[in-house]
């Protein structure tokens, strides 16, 4: 197989498609800049979604890159051998230009010419077909001609349909499996069998699912594909351990320098330092400019950080010194030359990790005491507890968890979200309060525009489409902005119809009420909600008369007679597939 020691997987990938016609797009930020609907990207296709849609790509029909994604799903299993928070992934993609044939031609020859994998080691899961989408012949039948005997070519339903989340472009697609195993290849391919580890995906998105589930063809035909680099990396390396591969080798060693200890018998902190710090190092790089706090993307990078410092502190790492740094930079010499907001930011990445440590270190230890204190008299961590070491010691309550779990003891996670409720919506209070005394009238307006908002974006889905979702929002004293799903430019007729339309409900003087409810209870009553990645929770619900439910933080008007004339001043292009409306209230 490839040699890895004189080139990478990745320039092999992009030379390999390039090659074959395909221009390089560049990997789009790990914070989407457009999609308030996820906190990171999670697949190459995620920043090509307008474009699968129909939209003209300006890069033309045969794209490739390679694609930062993070997912947090997988956050328990870090300290795996294979799982990472963070990884990059291989894709291409064509927008209706080439299909099945190409494209699975195109996987067999990168594979077999140039990685140089032996055929006997691979095997193919086609989809097989189900109610509504018929068998994949074609894809069987290419695999077939290619020399994949039939034996290794496994039907499957289940995991050969795939979609990015609940709705959205998705089609059958058809798996790539490796024989990782110095073991006799059985000579029927069984999926289920952990000696074949999936290498890559591809994906043949010809439907459009909408969240009602009706499934309709895409007006193109399109191929998304992606493959990981860790796992194919420790492949072509002969490694089961994908922190065994020359992407891990040199972090490790540093790790093992660090703590004087090897990495054989202290695998898992080594794998989640390593892990955490990679993946804590691109979300503080990118130019969103996340910091660690206690909600979405800077929650998470608090949590890898602080997971990733107890973990140090399991190792004897003197949390002083500057191991994190040492760790840190060796990542950044890596990958700086394939992602420039690692040089760009690099001493931010530095001060991030440093400030958060010296935050967390102040009471780690004092916590941890406190928490073996607690174990001592008790076999379950209570609400309280839980809840004390969070707001006193800064643990995030996952942590606690971790904790907890090594001694076999349980926490009451669900008294704990409550308590966290509770003290949030404390927080609320108090710092709406001390708005509304220090900025008096301004609090006011921007409880209108709130409000407002909410009409905005019933009223476009009765005048434009049911499908058009809020994007981003944004208030100022002077005006509201609202970014939008929408695939054309609205006309004359469609703004003032919407205007027309908020200013009807204004009139109507609608009451606005609000209403506690578990989420599931939320979504199940169609309520609106922007961010899907949240933790489950009690959240409210805002209600307009009976035209508008969302889940909101607030606050609010209580009738919407209080707002006074809806203009819109500006109707215009975001992004791809979303336009933005800025409009005033007027009195
Ligand atoms: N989007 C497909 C995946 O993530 C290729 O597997």
């Amino acid at each position: 197989m490839k040699d890895l020691k004189h080139c990478n997987l990745k320039d092999l990938y992009i030379d390999f498609f390039v090659r074959h016609n395909h221009k390089q797009i560049p990997s789009a930020p790990l914070v989407p800049e457009n999609d308030p609907s996820v906190l990171f990207n999670t697949a190459g296709m995620q920043p090509l979604i307008p474009y699968l849609m129909g939209q003209a790509h300006p890069y033309g029909t045969r794209l490739c890159n390679y694609q930062k994604c993070l997912r947090t799903t997988d956050l328990d299993e870090i300290g795996d051998a294979t799982h990472h928070t963070f990884f990059e992934m291989l894709g291409n993609w064509s927008l209706g230009d080439y299909f099945k044939d190409e494209s699975i031609s195109w996987s067999f020859e990168f594979l077999t010419k140039d990685l140089e994998i032996p055929v006997e080691r691979l095997a193919v899961t086609v989809f097989k077909g189900n109610d509504l989408i018929p068998f994949d012949e074609v894809s069987f039948n290419k695999w077939l001609s290619l020399g994949i005997p039939k034996e290794r070519i496994a039907k499957t339903e289940k995991d050969n349909f795939w979609i990015a989340g609940e709705s959205g472009p998705c089609g059958p697609d058809t798996e790539i499996f490796y024989f990782r195993s110095n073991e006799e290849i059985p000579e029927k391919f069984d999926p289920d069998d952990e000696r074949w580890v999936e290498i890559w995906n591809n994906v043949f998105m010809q439907y459009h699912k909408a969240s009602d589930g009706t499934i309709t063809e895409l007006p193109k035909k399109n191929v998304d594909t992606g493959m990981g680099v860790e796992r194919t990396t420790a492949i072509l390396e002969g490694v089961n351990d994908n922190y065994q591969s020359s992407i891990w080798l040199d972090v490790i060693k540093e790790i093992e320098d660090i703590t004087n200890l090897p990495y054989e018998g202290n695998e898992k902190s080594m794998r989640i330092i390593a892990d955490h710090l990679r993946t804590a190092v691109f979300i503080s790089a990118d130019y969103a400019g996340i910091k660690p706090s206690n909600t979405d993307q800077g929650y998470i990078l608090r949590r890898l950080i602080r997971r990733a410092i107890r973990h140090a502190k399991k190792l004897n790492i003197d949390i002083n010194s500057n191991w994190e740094e040492r760790i840190v930079k060796i990542i950044i010499n890596k990958y700086a030359g394939y992602y420039q907001e690692l040089k760009d930011n690099e001493t931010t990445v530095y001060e991030v990790l440093r400030n958060e440590k010296i935050k967390f270190n102040r009471t780690l230890e004092k916590g941890l005491r406190e928490f073996e204190k607690v174990v001592k008299n008790n076999n379950q961590i209570d609400d309280v507890t839980a809840f004390h070491l969070y707001d006193t010691f800064g643990f995030p309550i996952e942590l606690t968890m971790e904790l907890a779990a090594e001694r076999n003891i349980s926490v009451d996670v669900e008294g704990f979200k409550k308590r966290f409720k509770e003290h949030q919506e404390l927080s609320r209070t108090a710092s709406a309060g001390k708005f509304k005394g220090g900025l008096a009238g301004n609090g006011e307006i921007e409880t209108k525009y709130h409000t407002a908002t909410h009409l905005l974006n019933a009223a476009l889905k009765v005048v434009v489409a049911n499908t058009v979702h809020q994007k981003g929002s944004n208030i100022t004293s002077e005006r509201m902005r609202f970014d939008f799903s929408c695939d054309h430019k609205l006309s004359e007729e469609e703004i003032k119809k919407t205007e027309d339309l908020v200013n009807e409900w204004i009139n109507d003087g609608l009451d606005v009420t609000v209403k506690e409810m578990p989420k599931t209870e939320a979504l199940n009553s169609g309520a609106e909600c922007m961010f899907i990645e949240k933790y489950p929770d009690m959240v409210t619900v805002y209600s307009i008369g009976d035209i508008s439910k969302e889940l909101c933080g607030g606050p609010h008007v209580k009738n919407t007679k209080e707002l006074g004339h809806f203009k819109i001043i500006k109707e215009e292009s975001s992004s791809a597939g979303v336009r933005r409306i800025k409009a005033v209230l007027e009195n």
